[in-house]
Order: C-alpha cells, then structure tokens, then sequence
C-alpha cells in the first residue's frame, strides 16, 4: 500500500466498503487529520470484507442453528491414574515426553490475546498478580515452570505468547521491566493475534460494522482459534522449524498451576502419533460449563456446554457415572506440522482452512453515526465472532484425550473478587495454598487445618522450588507450619 497515494487508498477502500455495503465506516473521514485516515484505511485492509459480508448474513442477521450430530458418542480418554494393564505404556510415554523435552522438540505456547473483560484488570491479563504471598504475575508463574523445566533437563524451551495488537506493546514492556524473568529473551516470542470487526445488531443498523472512534473501527481479537494462523503468519512456525521444535505444548493465560509442559501428556500424544491432543476433567456436575469432549464420525469434537441437550449433559453409565463426562480445560498438545499443514492448504496463502465463526452477543461501546457522540450501551447491542481452536481437532487425523487433576492443575482466575463466585483470584489463590499444603504434608510437614478441612496458613511453593511434591524431598522444609503462618518456599 507504501506506493499508493492517500487518494488512491481512500478509492480501493471506498469500492471495498460498498461492495461490502459498510460505507458508513468513512462517515467521519472529512474531520480526520491525515495520520488518523492512514490508520483507519490500514484497520479496513485488514479486514476481509467479502468474508465478514458472509458472516452478516449466517451468523448476525440470524442466530447459526446448532445441529446436534447424530451419531454423537462419548469420546475415550486416558485415565489420570493408569490401571494396571497401562503402567507399562505410561512409564514409556514419560520417559518419551521428558526424551522430547530435553531433545529440545517441545516449546511452550500461552494464548493471551483475551481481553479480560471478566476479570476487569487494566492491563494485560499475564500481568496479573496471581500468586498469594509474592503476588508473582500470571506470565511469572509460566516462566518459573519453563526455567524449572530447563534446569531439569538442560534444553532451550522456547516460549511463544499470543497477544492481541490491543495489548502487544503493554504485554512486551512487562517483559522487559521484569527482566523476563530469568529467561533468555532470545527464546521468548511475543506476537499478535488477528482481529475482527464488532457488528451492530441495533434493528436499523443490523449487520454494519460499529466505530470506536470517529477514526477507528471496533475490533477485538478474532478468537483463540487465531491462534493456528497467527503462529504461521507471525513467522512462529518458521522459528520453531529452525529450532527443530515438532510440539507446541498449549495453554492459557488464566491459570497460575497449569503444567506450561506435562511430560506424560507429550509422551501419550507422541506415542500415538496424534496431531492434536487435549486434556480433559471430569465435570463436576452435568451442567458443568465445559465443552464436551465427543467423537463424531470417529473423530474428535468439542460440542459446547450450550449446545449438548440437558437430557445428554445428565444421561448416566450403569455404574453411576455421567456418559459425556470430558470437560475441556483448553490445554492441547498440537503438532507443528499439523498447523503448517493446515497452512499451506491450498498454496501458502493460509486460506485454504477456516475454522468455523461463533457468535457471541456483547456491550460494544460505539460512535453514534448521526450525532457522532459515543454510547455506551447497558445492553449486548453488537456481535463479536470469534474462532475456537478445538475446532482444528476434527481436522486430526488422531487426536488423543489425557484426564487431569482438577486440584493439581486447574486454578484459573477469569472473574473479579466477588463473594460466593469461582474462577476468581481469591479462589485460585485458595487453591494455590490446598496444593501447596497437600505436598508439603506428602514430605511430612504438619499444616494446620480448620474444622472443614480448609488449610489455616498462606502458603506458596515457588515453581522455580517445585513442579511436583517430590522435588520439595531434600529441601528445607519446616516441620510444621503455625496457624496463621505465612510460609514461602
Ligand atoms: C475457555 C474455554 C472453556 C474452558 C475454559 C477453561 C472457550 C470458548 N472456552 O473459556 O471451554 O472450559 O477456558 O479454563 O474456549 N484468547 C486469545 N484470543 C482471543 C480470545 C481468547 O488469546 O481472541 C485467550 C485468552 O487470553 C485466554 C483464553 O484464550 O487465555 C481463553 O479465553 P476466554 O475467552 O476467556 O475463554 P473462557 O471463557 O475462559
């Protein structure tokens, strides 16, 4: 575009938008200066108008109907503790995901493009403080399972962070205040995800494209599932390539006590020559809100919770136990060369594959055209569409599901504070202490305890001191911890 003058962009950007029929996103063009027209012509070239007309017509004009499939069965897992017949093949698949990692061929991949709304954090969601004693930032307990990793096996584990162009500039100078943490900056790879405009669903705007600004266009981050294009078209693939890396290990921002790299799970998912793997939890309850692991056709599927039937979200085994028990927790292992392959479909443009668009209604605040004033709407008045990236999982040719522990790996932080709610920090925190605590009582430490089991100290176990309870054998570890104490290790 460097070569086109003002004039001849505004032109290209005009037939585009009439095609598309958005001319309104030009509405206010006479009052912009020339360095805020250049913006706004690069934000329309970064839209795909063609596609983004497609997506008015099938999923803002109307609601997509979900069509359950018929032949929908439950998908099989990998149980957390093997049963006897399977100790053989777990010990081979840890000694195989520990051979990958200290062969170097397994990066580590955070998703953090989000932007956070829930948690209502100013700033980039892995900068959150996370821990309960150091108040150590969400990308700070990453790094600390990383360098952990590293010490253990002597490799290079390369870390590659997804932001949004919303939060990369932010996202980068924290590294670089925070020295990032300890890790070598030349394998650390921050870059950002696409992005899609918001889409009005006002009765007289239906389907038009919502300003922020009177020079800008609302978009936000076009979903994890960007994820599978930008690691290609940010050049991350081709890094990894270069580096000999054949694994991502996958996981998101949210949750401080994720396994960053779980050398059982890498073990299976290689064994089997999967292409992308995921784990799953047991849902607590049948309306759990997780996205239900199933296999279709026999293959892989996440149907989300809204879209499984109550009757098939409560439907039971003999012995009790719920039929479509797999929750997603959103950690895959993903094969490079699935995603270069996905790729490269049809040359290398990348646009031979498309991973379906869902649609989710949204307050967007916007530039009222007639008036030109902002609103901020007090009800979802627009559509943000949104890529998922367990929609690659039917492309798989095999694609493995490893159960987890819910206790041990699981404690996200999504929600603000707020009295009797979940996935908050307070929780996570509560979390962080009960892990900490059952590992030191595994080495014999005495932890005090209230009558309903809760633990009746703060304590943090540094990931840099431990990534399981055996690593804490030969440490210092006190005898017993005070009531009320405060204990970091
Ligand atoms: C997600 C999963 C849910 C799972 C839960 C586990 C979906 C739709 N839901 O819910 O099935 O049970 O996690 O914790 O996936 N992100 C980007 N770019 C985007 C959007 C999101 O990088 O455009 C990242 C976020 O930064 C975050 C992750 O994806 O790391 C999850 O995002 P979010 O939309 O908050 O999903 P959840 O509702 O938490």
């Amino acid at each position: 575009m460097s070569a086109m003058s003002l004039n001849e962009h505004l032109a290209a950007a005009r037939r585009v938008l009439a095609a598309a029929d958005q001319e309104h996103v030009l509405a206010f063009w006479d009052q912009l200066d020339d360095g805020q027209r250049q913006v706004l012509l690069d934000q329309v070239d970064s839209v795909d108008w063609p596609e983004l007309t497609r997506l008015v017509q099938s999923h803002v004009e109307r609601k997509p109907a979900f069509k359950l499939p018929e032949n929908l069965q439950p998908a099989p897992w990998y149980p957390y503790a093997p049963p006897a017949e399977m100790k053989g093949l777990y010990a081979k698949a840890r000694l195989r995901g520990w051979e990958l990692i200290q062969g170097g061929k397994v990066a580590a991949f955070t998703v953090a493009g989000g932007q956070g709304t829930r948690l209502g954090w100013n700033g980039p969601k892995g900068t959150f403080p996370a821990t309960p004693i150091r108040r150590l930032p969400l990308f700070g307990c990453f790094a600390e399972y990383i360098r952990n990793m590293q010490k253990r096996t002597g490799a290079v584990i390369p870390w590659y962070i997804m932001t949004s162009p919303i939060n990369d500039a932010d996202t980068r100078q924290f590294f670089r205040d925070n020295r990032y943490f300890g890790l070598d900056p030349g394998s650390v790879m921050i870059f950002p995800q696409g992005m899609m405009p918001a889409v009005s669903l006002a009765p007289r705007n239906l389907g038009k494209v919502l300003l922020e600004s009177p020079g800008r266009l609302a978009l936000s981050p076009n979903g994890h599932g960007g994820s599978l294009k930008a690691l290609w078209t940010s050049g991350a693939i081709a890094d990894m390539k270069k580096r000999g890396i054949e694994q991502i290990s996958y996981t998101q921002v949210d949750n401080p006590i994720v396994r960053v790299l779980d050398p059982i799970f890498i073990g299976l998912h290689d064994l089997d020559a999967a292409q992308m793997s995921s784990k799953m939890l047991p849902k607590r309850e049948p309306l759990e809100k997780l996205g239900n692991f199933c296999l279709i056709d026999g293959k892989m599927t996440v149907i989300e919770y809204s879209d499984l039937p109550d009757t098939l979200a409560h439907e039971r085994l003999t012995d009790g136990q719920l039929r479509f028990l797999a929750g997603s927790i959103a950690i895959h292992l993903i094969r490079v060369d699935f995603v270069e392959a996905l790729n490269s479909q049809a040359g290398n443009s990348g646009d031979g594959f498309a991973l379906p668009f869902h649609r989710a209604e949204k307050k967007v605040p916007y530039i009222d055209l007639k008036s030109g004033q902002p609103v901020t709407p007090d009800k979802p008045n627009a559509v943000k569409l949104e890529t998922f990236v367990f929609d690659a999982l039917p492309l798989c040719g095999k694609s493995i599901i490893y159960e987890t522990s819910r206790p041990d790996e699981f404690a996200p932080i999504k929600n603000a504070n707020a009295p009797g709610t979940q996935d908050c920090p307070k929780t996570s925190q509560d979390l962080q202490v009960a892990r900490a605590a059952r590992w030191l009582e595994s080495q014999g430490v005495q932890v005090p305890r209230r009558v309903d089991g809760s633990v009746e100290a703060v304590i943090e176990i540094s990931q840099n001191t431990a990534i399981y309870p055996e690593d804490l054998k030969g440490q210092p570890l006190p005898s017993a911890i005070e009531p009320r104490g405060q204990v970091l290790l």
